[in-house]
């Protein structure tokens, strides 16, 4: 095989994140946005491909994601062999980059070798991958890439994960998100850890807490089947501040999503958050659009749209 692009959708967590990495559900939905991923023979090399031998020494991820696929199948990557990525797709912000590396990877390695096409493996790989750079990873982040559209994941143990796609579409009659970049310093790896010792500290509040959270994702899942936007909307703003209180909002953003709710709306992170600056990405929700922009604007961070329920990992050209 010479060449080989596939494609994969970022995510957006409705609700359930970090709850998820203690056994407790989330509800996460894939995007328009994506990562497409070519992986070419070196003398099809293009001016902004890299060779994988040097990215492999570059960037420890991208080598732990191929050693993943090289251990699977007893082979090892030629050096010759090179990538290229576009991606619109925010990097570092909670909408799952790092997981669409992963899953556009191991998708891309594996049609290489000539393998059968199967998401359950890829979604596998990418996890095993996901959870060095994640520390405790749930692989609701994998799964979601791997397979588009609304999911409900668990965690139950790390060899058992149990996901449904549900079987019907984000609402098209609920307003759109306008989705803001409030940018953030941590890692998600950070942030798990963080939340990882906040339940040493105090593990009944902290049960608690999830519990709570976990209640709002069933109502949640609950209001988009129904299309009830009405009850939608108050569960977003009740699962922002449960994730308030598990730490993981700066006091920044904090201060934005309450200056977006002064002004009628309703918004949480959505991802592992962030403490020190930023917390990432910030859905936000209004019946008109325009509101949100000008708090966003006043704050200084960049907004911008996208469709939810984007098609999960796929083939996109093979030249043999
Ligand atoms: C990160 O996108 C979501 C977290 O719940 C971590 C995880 O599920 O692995 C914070």
């Amino acid at each position: 095989m010479k060449k080989v692009t596939v494609s994969a959708p970022g995510k957006l967590h409705l609700s359930g994140e970090h709850a998820v990495v203690h056994g407790k559900p989330a509800v996460v939905v894939s995007t328009s946005k994506r990562m497409f991923m070519t992986l070419q023979n070196a003398e099809l090399r293009s001016q902004n491909s890299t060779r994988i031998s040097d990215l492999r020494k570059k960037d420890i991820f991208v080598n732990e994601i191929i050693k993943k696929v090289e251990g699977k199948y007893k082979t090892s990557f030629k050096d010759t062999l090179s990538l290229t990525i576009h991606s619109d797709i925010p990097i570092g912000s909670g909408m799952g980059s790092s997981a669409a590396l992963a899953v556009t990877l191991v998708a891309a390695l594996v049609t290489y070798l000539g393998r059968l096409w199967s998401p359950q493996e890829i979604n596998e790989l990418a996890f095993q991958a996901e959870k060095l750079k994640h520390v405790n990873a749930s692989g609701s982040d994998p799964t979601i890439v791997t397979y588009g559209g609304i999911l409900w994941y668990r965690k139950e143990l790390d060899f058992l994960k149990t996901f449904w796609l549900l079987p019907f579409k984000f609402p098209k009659k609920f307003s759109p998100f306008m989705l803001i970049n409030t940018g953030r310093e941590e890692t998600t790896g950070d942030l798990v850890t963080h939340v990882g010792r906040l339940r040493e500290e105090n593990e009944n509040a902290f049960i608690l807490l999830i519990t709570q959270i976990e209640e709002i994702t069933r109502q949640l899942v609950k209001a988009i089947h129904d299309e009830n936007e009405k009850q939608f909307r108050p569960l977003i703003q009740m699962n922002e501040k449960l994730l308030e209180k598990m730490g993981v909002v700066s006091t920044s953003t904090q201060a934005f999503i309450r200056a977006i709710e002064k002004a009628g709306g309703v918004a949480k992170i959505s991802g592992a958050g962030g403490i020190k600056n930023g917390s990432g990405i910030v859905i936000a929700a209004h019946d008109d659009l325009r509101v949100i922009t000008k708090v966003a604007e006043k704050y200084k961070y960049p907004f911008f749209q996208t469709i939810l329920g984007g098609e999960g990992v796929r083939l996109e050209q093979v030249t043999v």
